[in-house]
């Protein structure tokens, strides 16, 4: 049973006045274990592929973005990755009823960045589909230190912003306005990505 208050709240003031929000906890260390020890991240290598990039592109694949993912099938996830999704749900719910949003499903993939990758500046929102709303990203790296990079870079209006990939932190912010990166990092580095999409589930 949960009994740490959610940080919904926070969630929804920081996404209204900055567009971004950060909250800390949103899994607990335990639920964080869980989570890394399913087979799916502990045998990475057989369920994880490389992440791709559009066709278009002059840039080598490498250059760009060196992380591995795998979709989320919420029917058939672990438990333990069944209470993040759920908890991911409630704060949409949250979202839409205070401020007016009209959220309707998350997509999540298991990430994993190998040592020394990272991801260009970017934005997350598809030039001809917009239906991404807002990025959802849970980290799951246990005693992160700024020494092992790895930082998600914000570039916001009034400068870049570094956030630590923490165990458990919960990091929200608008697909179509923030531009972001991902740093180097000398240890390998886990997350749950996501977004919050505006079209109902299974419609593409
Ligand atoms: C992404 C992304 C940031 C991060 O997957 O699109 O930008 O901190 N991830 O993992
Ligand atoms: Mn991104």
């Amino acid at each position: 049973m949960l009994i740490r208050p959610l940080p919904f709240k926070q969630i929804a003031d920081g996404l209204a006045e900055e567009g971004y929000a950060l909250a800390d906890n949103f899994l607990s260390p335990a639920e964080v274990t869980d989570i890394v020890e399913t087979d799916e991240f502990r045998n990475s290598k057989l369920h994880l592929r490389k992440a791709g990039i559009g066709k278009r592109s002059k840039q080598t694949l490498e250059d760009i973005r060196g992380d591995y993912i795998q979709w989320i099938d919420p029917t058939i996830a672990p438990p333990c990755v069944r209470v993040y999704l759920e908890r991911l749900r409630a704060l949409i719910e949250y979202l839409n009823q205070n401020l007016y949003l009209s959220l309707k499903d998350v997509e999540v993939h298991r990430t994993l960045y190998p040592v020394g990758s990272h991801y260009n500046r970017h934005l997350d929102q598809f030039k001809t589909d917009d239906h991404r709303k807002l990025t959802i990203i849970c980290y799951l790296n246990e005693d992160w230190t700024s020494g092992q990079g790895g930082q998600l870079r914000m570039h916001l209006p009034e400068g870049p912003m570094d956030i630590l990939p923490l165990a458990g932190r919960l990091v929200c912010f608008r697909s179509d306005k923030v531009e972001h990166e991902v740093l180097p990092a000398t240890r390998e580095r886990l997350s749950i990505t996501g977004w919050a999409v505006d079209r109902d589930p299974n419609l593409f």
